[in-house]
């Protein structure tokens, strides 16, 4: 059985501001790819801390997991360290002003995660090794994360979550920085991560269209509530788009099938 997460209920604040209130949704499914999108200022960012554990949620965050089904773990009020043993995030920003080589930082994000895990060296940097090959940075592996381009630091820190292999995994905006050779490789490497090991992916995108290629379902914010939430072609609608993003536009499909969405003008 592949693992599920479910939100219930769940509110965050910062100071006494409201950002994230009384939100729920159907268990999401490891295996496949969640995305979250919505507006600046929906609370994206905000709803994947506080399913890192990061801020504080009142609610309830549960993982449903392979090994006991019949008992959920709850992680909100768990400790950092445990929480981070199930959950990976990938912040937005990126601080990696370290003197560390893309490998080295690569190698120590694994024996972090794995500290419960028996590792010999050698599977540890054949791991490491592997993680940078499949995202097309192993040439960077000797170079030291402050000598990189915005982008080769993108995947340089992806690299960093992916090596861990969570259970859950959260990345936010991962692709920003990325051209678009970076941003096909990334998306195609997470969805097959994801169903290579049943991983529970949710994945912040401001590209609509990128998100309903590569997503299974994808969840709307828009003020810190859920504006839609299903299959791509469900949830991305001009009706949406206009409510929620307050744009004019049309939502076709490519002449391969992939849903596009043409904007025509801001409303
Ligand atoms: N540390 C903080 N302290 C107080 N308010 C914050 C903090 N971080 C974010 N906010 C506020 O919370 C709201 C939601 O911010 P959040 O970063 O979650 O948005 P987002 O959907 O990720 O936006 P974007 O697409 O611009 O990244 C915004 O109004 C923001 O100003
Ligand atoms: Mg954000």
């Amino acid at each position: 059985m592949a693992p599920l997460l479910t939100l219930d209920g769940l509110s965050v604040f910062y100071g006494r501001r409201p950002i994230i209130e009384n939100l729920s949704l159907t268990p999401i499914t490891g295996g496949g790819v969640t995305a979250l999108i919505g507006p600046n200022a929906a609370g994206k960012t905000t709803l994947l801390r506080a399913l890192a554990g990061l801020v504080p949620a009142k609610g309830s965050i549960r993982l449903v997991g392979m090994a006991s089904p019949a008992h959920p773990l709850e992680l909100t009020g768990l400790p950092v360290s445990q929480h981070a043993r199930h959950v990976t995030y990938m912040p937005q920003a990126l601080p990696q002003r370290v003197a560390l080589t893309v490998f080295e930082a690569t190698l120590s994000a694994l024996m972090s995660a794995r500290s419960d895990v028996v590792l010999s060296t050698s599977e540890a940097q054949a791991r490491a090794l592997e993680t940078l090959e499949r995202l097309g940075i192993l040439d960077l592996s000797r170079r030291g994360l402050d000598e990189l381009s915005g982008g080769q630091r993108q995947l340089a820190s992806l690299a960093q979550s992916l090596v861990r292999e969570p259970t859950v995994l959260l990345l936010d905006e991962p692709t920003s920085a990325l051209d678009i050779h970076h941003q096909m490789r990334v998306m195609q490497l997470v969805a097959e991560l994801a169903r290579e090991r049943s991983i529970i992916v949710v994945i912040v995108l401001h590209d609509i269209a990128q998100a309903a290629r590569y997503c299974q379902r994808i969840v709307v914010l828009e003020h810190g509530v859920v504006a839609a939430d299903g299959l791509p072609e469900q949830a991305i609608t001009p009706q949406m788009l206009a409510r929620v993003y307050k744009v004019e536009a049309r939502v076709e499909p490519c002449s391969q099938g992939f849903l596009q969405v043409i904007v025509d003008r801001a409303a």
